[in-house]
């Protein structure tokens, strides 16, 4: 069984002000996929906070799978993008182009997210974009060639 960790990057979350429905909702499918929930947690939108977790996560806790959602877009306070990138070893872009393909046909806004996606040791790391929508959308398409793809990296 794969563990997952899942990070919502979102200041106002962090300070208790919304309700982390992208992340719960990542957590529900991810379980009724048969994947191991193994931690959950929201951060604000830090650089430095965002890459300490993704490497806490892959380092310490060895999971399988890291998903971000959250703080991809334009605004300047968006760096979850910039704390995965320093996170990874080696970039796994098909799958951010993937998200983005998919996603492009459903809304041009699509364009607005610069998640990327890559591999550090033996973790995969994938930034979702921000609104639960955006978070299901994302994961319907992706999930079964992640899969295959986590197969290969263990
Ligand atoms: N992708 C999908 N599948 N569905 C969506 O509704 N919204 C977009 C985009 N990607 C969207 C999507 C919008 S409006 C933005 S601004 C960017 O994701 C970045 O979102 P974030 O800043 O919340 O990460």
């Amino acid at each position: 069984m794969f563990k997952v960790g899942i990070i919502t990057a979102s200041d106002k979350g962090a300070l208790g002000e919304r309700e982390d429905k992208s992340g719960e909702l990542i957590a529900e499918i991810l379980e009724s996929k048969g994947y191991k929930v193994e931690r959950k947690i929201i951060v604000p939108d830090e650089e430095d906070i965002i890459l300490k977790e993704i490497v806490y996560m892959s380092d310490n806790l060895k999971l399988d799978l890291i998903l971000t959602t959250g703080g991809t877009g334009f605004s300047p306070r968006d760096v979850t993008p910039e704390a995965t990138i320093k996170a990874c070893h080696r970039m796994a872009n098909g799958i951010a182009e993937a998200i983005r393909n998919y996603s492009l046909q459903i809304t041009p806004r699509a364009m607005l997210s610069r998640g990327v996606s890559g591999i550090r040791n033996k973790t995969l790391i994938i930034n979702l974009p921000g609104s639960p929508k955006a978070v299901k959308e994302s994961l319907d398409y992706i999930l079964d060639s992640v899969h295959h793809g986590l197969e290969i990296l263990v």
